[in-house]
């Protein structure tokens, strides 16, 4: 099982460009049905998740894109305005990849841009999942729709459906009030596309890379009681 587990997690990847077809309800349910079993502290299960088809999503898209394109971003929950390092360069690297794949060179202001604004027209995706939880529980409760989203990224990849998780969308966030019932007590955090990805894509060839486990997990083998330290050594 966790054979499958780490193949799906392996073989999947970000999807930035999709075939027209929508999935059916079916599918759809497939995909956030059994991301319900995903844990949440006190089994809150916080996420609120408005998901749209055809021919809601181009519409939605339409309007991103006039927002994005004449406004700064402006997202409920603010994004990061600095990324110290090791995370820069892991952020560089994401984008280097990206950019690679689409063959665009840094120089190229209009195709960095084009590929930006590709983020609003939501890659083509027939549905996006808008997720939002209830800013009253603070943002403790962002852990366990964190939690949520690797469940659902999950079962996408289990069942072959492309997606691309989506903080851009949250950076406009009225035209997503404008067009999906999102209650005023919520907080938008971020969307998801899904879809059929277009292989052909040069967007779709994008891998990136992760780091050693070593990077990122400490194991504690001794316990350093320091209440039994002597005073001075
Ligand atoms: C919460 C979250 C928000 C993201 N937002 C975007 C986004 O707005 N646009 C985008 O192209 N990719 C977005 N991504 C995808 C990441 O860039 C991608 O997961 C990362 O580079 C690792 O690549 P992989 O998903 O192909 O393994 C987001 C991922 C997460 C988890």
């Amino acid at each position: 099982m966790i054979e499958d587990l780490e193949r799906a997690w392996r073989e999947r990847s970000s999807k930035r460009a999709f075939r027209p077809e929508p999935l059916t309800r079916d599918q759809l349910l497939g995909v956030f049905g059994p991301a319900q079993h995903a844990p949440s502290w006190c089994n809150v299960q916080p996420w609120r998740v408005c998901v749209t088809s055809p021919p809601a999503t181009a519409k939605l898209a339409d309007a991103l894109q006039t927002a994005a394109r004449s406004g700064l971003p402006h997202a409920e929950l603010p994004f990061p305005l600095d990324y110290p390092s090791p995370y820069k360069e892991q952020r560089q690297a994401c984008g280097v990849a990206l950019y690679q794949a689409m063959g665009i060179t840094k120089e190229d202001k209009a195709k960095r841009y084009d590929a930006w604004l590709r983020n609003y027209a939501l890659f083509d995706a027939p549905h996006l999942a808008v997720v939002a939880c209830d800013r009253r529980l603070g943002p403790y409760v962002y852990v366990d729709v964190g939690v949520w989203l690797g469940y659902v990224l999950t079962a996408a990849a289990a069942l072959g459906i492309a997606t691309c998780p989506m903080a851009s969308v949250a950076a406009y966030p009225e035209p997503l009030r404008a067009a999906l019932p999102i209650a005023d007590a919520d907080i938008i955090l971020f969307g998801i596309v899904l879809g059929h990805a277009d292989d052909a894509a040069a967007a779709n060839a994008c891998r990136t890379t992760r780091q050693p486990v070593e990077a990122n997990i400490t194991f504690i083998d001794t316990f350093v009681d320091e209440t039994a330290r002597p005073e001075t050594l």
